[in-house]
């Protein structure tokens, strides 16, 4: 699979390497309908993260807004565990996760300064299956079982 450089974008929309704030982030999360996090947590995210991307939507005579995001945990040797993906429900539809989806990979494919192989996960939530499927992801099982401590 190829990644170009320079993803396009629909009209009104701009790219960005790096996170939304601290607000606009837990914003974003809980406007897509994913769990709630603390203000805490959210600020680990810019800091501990390997890579992340978001896309704002910048509407005329209003501050451009992080209506998409994606980001990347990992070591920058081999294992990348992708996370966060969410595009605001006002702007899906119209390929930005897609757009999102590829930068990371394309970060983890050419940007990484490690050679070998990269080990890519994800959990995958039922919105985002069909984009994880066409990007060339694979359930593990049953060769594999994802697990999640319970909490
Ligand atoms: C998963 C998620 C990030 C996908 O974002 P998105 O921007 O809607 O994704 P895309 O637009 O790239 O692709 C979604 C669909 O829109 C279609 N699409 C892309 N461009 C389009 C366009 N211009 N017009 C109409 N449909 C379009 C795609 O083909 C795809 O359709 P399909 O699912 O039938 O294959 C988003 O649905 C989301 O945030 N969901 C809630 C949070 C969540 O569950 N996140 C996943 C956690 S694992």
């Amino acid at each position: 699979m190829s990644y170009p450089a320079a993803p396009a974008l629909p009209v009104g929309y701009s790219f960005h390497a790096g996170y939304p704030d601290v607000p606009q982030y837990l914003h974003l999360r809980a406007a897509s309908g994913l769990s709630a996090k603390t203000t805490s947590q959210a600020a680990a995210i810019a800091t501990g993260s390997w890579y992340g991307c978001y896309i704002t939507y910048d509407a005329p005579n209003e501050s451009p807004l992080p209506i998409g995001m994606g980001r990347i945990i990992g070591d920058g040797g081999w294992y990348f565990h992708i996370a966060d993906m969410a595009v605001h429900p006002d702007h899906q539809r119209k390929g930005l996760g897609d757009v999102i989806l590829k930068e990371l990979l394309r970060q983890i494919h050419h940007e990484s300064p490690a050679d070998g192989k990269p080990y890519i996960t994800l959990f995958a939530d039922k919105p985002g299956r069909k984009l994880y499927y066409k990007n060339g992801f694979v359930d593990s099982a049953p060769g594999q079982l994802g697990m999640a401590l319970k909490s």
